[in-house]
Parts: structure tokens; sequence; C-alpha cells
């Protein structure tokens, strides 16, 4: 066996026994070629294993995923005719590779460093839903090196769940199936964080035809996010300067709203229903309006006069009605824990399905209604804005 089939055979069995860390391709053969070296690691996409190939340009990054058999191919063409030079890192071994002027290859075998151990139990920690980094670069949530950003690593943690429960969703529910293509509006966008890996998540990792617009109301974050959006060549991804409340929405699927400012939140949902979006998905942030509203007495009255219980209350009562508005108008609709609280405060999330079973709309009705005498809530922006 020559040394160039004895390394093929160590990725094939480092595939094989799932201790392919990682391969790195470089020294391309073609003077000033475009791609200066290709890192290949493997994924998990669908639940089957995948190699993700990253290929570093000298101003960005592209990924691209292929399956273990495609992958293989194309890393035995590359290592044949497009780079001289190869690493494969195992969880055992490190095995430097050079193609020498005959075509023949030359390798040596090191042990594995502690280093890409590290970044192989990292990656997987991270074996995330998102296929693409440039844009996470940019951002500033990861440096050069694909590393998190040292004070990144919470918005990173709740990037990757954002997505994770868009994932779990889609999976359980039919709502947002064979809609091409799914138009998707982010309302408050902010730095589009989570605006980004939305849209990679859908159409990178999903291969889904989208169209995903992000309203914010500062300029100078739509202008940051447009160019970025620009170089990651995102042609469905576009941001808009203007408010929740004058945005007109034409037929959309998809709505989120993510830490969108006390009552920017109950505009974004009533956007959605108005709009008959298929899904509403949003993570409240303060929630002032009900707090200003509410007049307690009795035993509630206890428990409001602690100003930080009283914050939690009207919380509490805020998103409660959130949710019983959204089935009255015919959505099923739940509250949970979006990321730990070690993470961030505003880690609750309402997800709205639109349902075509029968709502008994009185029912409802008479629950926010009796939520609203415990608590004297006076008034439900919200629910004004339905009336
Ligand atoms: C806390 S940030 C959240 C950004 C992003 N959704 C995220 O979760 O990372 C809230 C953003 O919503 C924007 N915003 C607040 N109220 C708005 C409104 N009524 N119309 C448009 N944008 C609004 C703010 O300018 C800010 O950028």
């Amino acid at each position: 066996m020559d040394q160039f089939e004895a390394l093929i055979k160590e990725i094939y069995t480092s595939v094989r026994e799932d201790s392919f860390a990682k391969l790195t391709l470089s020294k391309p053969s073609e003077v000033g070629a475009k791609i200066k070296k290709v890192i290949i690691r493997m994924i998990m996409i669908k639940e089957k294993r995948h190699f993700s190939f990253v290929s570093r340009y000298s101003t960005k990054d592209i990924t691209k995923n292929f399956n273990v058999e495609d992958g293989t191919d194309k890393i035995i063409q590359m290592m044949q005719s497009d780079y001289e030079i190869a690493n494969l890192f195992t969880n055992e071994q490190h095995i430097a590779a050079e193609r020498l002027e005959d075509g023949s290859f030359k390798l040596k075998r090191m042990e594995q460093s502690t280093d890409v151990k590290n970044s192989r139990s990292h990656d997987k920690e991270k074996q995330s839903l998102l296929s693409r980094q440039d844009y996470l670069k940019a951002l500033g949530i990861l440096n050069k090196k694909g590393h998190i950003q040292k004070d990144k690593g919470d918005k990173y943690k709740q990037i990757n769940k954002f997505v994770e429960i868009i994932d779990g969703i889609l999976r359980k529910n039919k709502a947002l199936d064979g809609i091409d293509p799914l138009r998707i509006v982010d309302m408050g966008s902010g730095k589009g964080y989570l605006t980004f890996a939305l849209y990679d998540y859908l159409k990178n990792t999903k291969s889904k035809n989208i169209s995903l617009k992000g309203i914010e109301m500062r300029l100078d974050l739509v202008e940051l996010c447009t160019k970025i959006a620009k170089e990651a060549e995102f042609d469905q991804l576009s941001f808009e300067q203007g408010t929740i409340q004058e945005m007109a929405l034409d037929k959309i699927d998809a709505l989120i709203a993510l830490h969108a400012c006390d009552t920017a939140t109950d505009d974004a949902i009533y956007k959605g229903i108005k709009a008959n979006a298929s899904l509403i998905i949003c993570s409240p942030c303060c929630h002032k309006q009900v707090r200003r509203s509410m007049k307690t007495s009795g035993t509630i009255a206890s428990i409001t006069q602690f100003g930080i219980l009283m914050e939690r209350q009207a919380e509490l009562v805020t998103d409660t009605i959130r949710a019983l508005l959204l089935q009255k108008h015919g959505y099923k609709s739940n509250v949970f824990e979006f990321i730990s609280t070690e993470h961030t405060g505003k880690n609750i999330m309402i997800t709205a399905i639109k349902d075509d079973g029968v709502v008994d709309t009185t029912k409802i009705q008479k629950e926010i209604d009796d939520l609203k005498a415990l608590f004297g809530v006076e008034e439900h922006y919200l629910e004004t804005l339905l009336a």
C-alpha cells in the first residue's frame, strides 16, 4: 500500500470509528488560487453524519456540507490535485501528509495534540444546526479562527437554542410545510444575530426557499445588517428601517419578535395575527404597560407591595394574557423558558401555531377577564389592539 492509500485508509477508519476530528488541506497547487485552505469537520444533519467543508478565502469563509460518500470523493480529489498539504487529526493521532512533485505522498505520524482534541469536543458541543460561520464572525460572535469571542458565549448559546427551537417546531408541526417561498418577518431585528442564524438554518441547513426581512427602527443597525447580508451573499435576507407599528405587512407565513421592548412585542403579535401568519414566536422583553395598569387589592396586594414581586406578577399576567389572546385568535400557544436564566434574564418564549380547530372564544375571554380582575389590570395593550 502506498502512502496515499494509507492516508485514505486512515480517513475511512477514523470516520467509521467516529474518531475523525478534522482534516485541513492547504498549500494550493494552483498559483493565485482563491481558496487558501479548506477545513473539513464532521457534523450531524438530520441525525446523519456529514462532512462540513469550510473553504477559506482571503476575506470570507464559505461552508458546504456533503454526505460522507460524496465528501470522501471530494477529499480524495482535492488531495490528489488541488492541495499539497493535508493534516488529518483523529482522536488518537495527527498525520501530516505532503504531496511530492512526482505525485507520491510522504506521511508523518504524530501523537494527537490536546488542542485539537479540545477543539473537537468544543465542536461537538456546538454541533449546531447552522451551516456558516462568516456572518457570526462579522457580527463579532466568533473570532477569525471560528472560536466564540470571550464575552459572546451567552449570545452564541441563545442563537443556537433559538434555532433548535425552530427546528423542533418545524419537525413537530406541519404549519409551514410546503410553503414556497416561506415569508418571514423579524420585528425589532436589532443587530440581527437571530435573524442571520434563522436565515442560515432555513436556507443553508434545511434548503428551504425563504424570504426573510428584519424590521428595525435604528438606521445604523439596518445598515450594518444589510452590509453583512450582502457580504455573506444572503440574497433573500433584507433589513428595513421602520417601526413595528407602522410596518405594512402583506402576506407573511411566520413572524418573530425577540426581545422587542415592552408593548413592541404586542404590536408584533398583533401584526402577526392580522397577517394571518402560521407561526408567531416572541420572546418578550420588559413588561411596563401592564405593570402601570395594575391596581391590586386584597391578597394579591400583599405580593405586589414588593417592587420586584410586582414586576414578576406583571410579567406573568402580561404573557399569560398574550398566550390566551393568541389562543382566542386560533393559535395553539405555548410559553416556556427559552434559555436558562443563567444566560439571560429575558428568557421566556411564546410560540403560537395557527390551528384549524374550533375555538371556544367565550371561555378564553372569561379566563382573560378573570385574570385581569384578580390582578386589577385595567388594560392589556394587545387586547386593546385586537378589540
Ligand atoms: C433588545 S433588542 C433585540 C434585538 C434582536 N431581536 C435580538 O433578540 O437579538 C430590541 C430591538 O428592537 C428595536 N425596536 C424596539 N422597538 C421597536 C419598534 N417599535 N419598531 C422597530 N424596532 C424596535 C430596538 O431598536 C432594538 O434594536
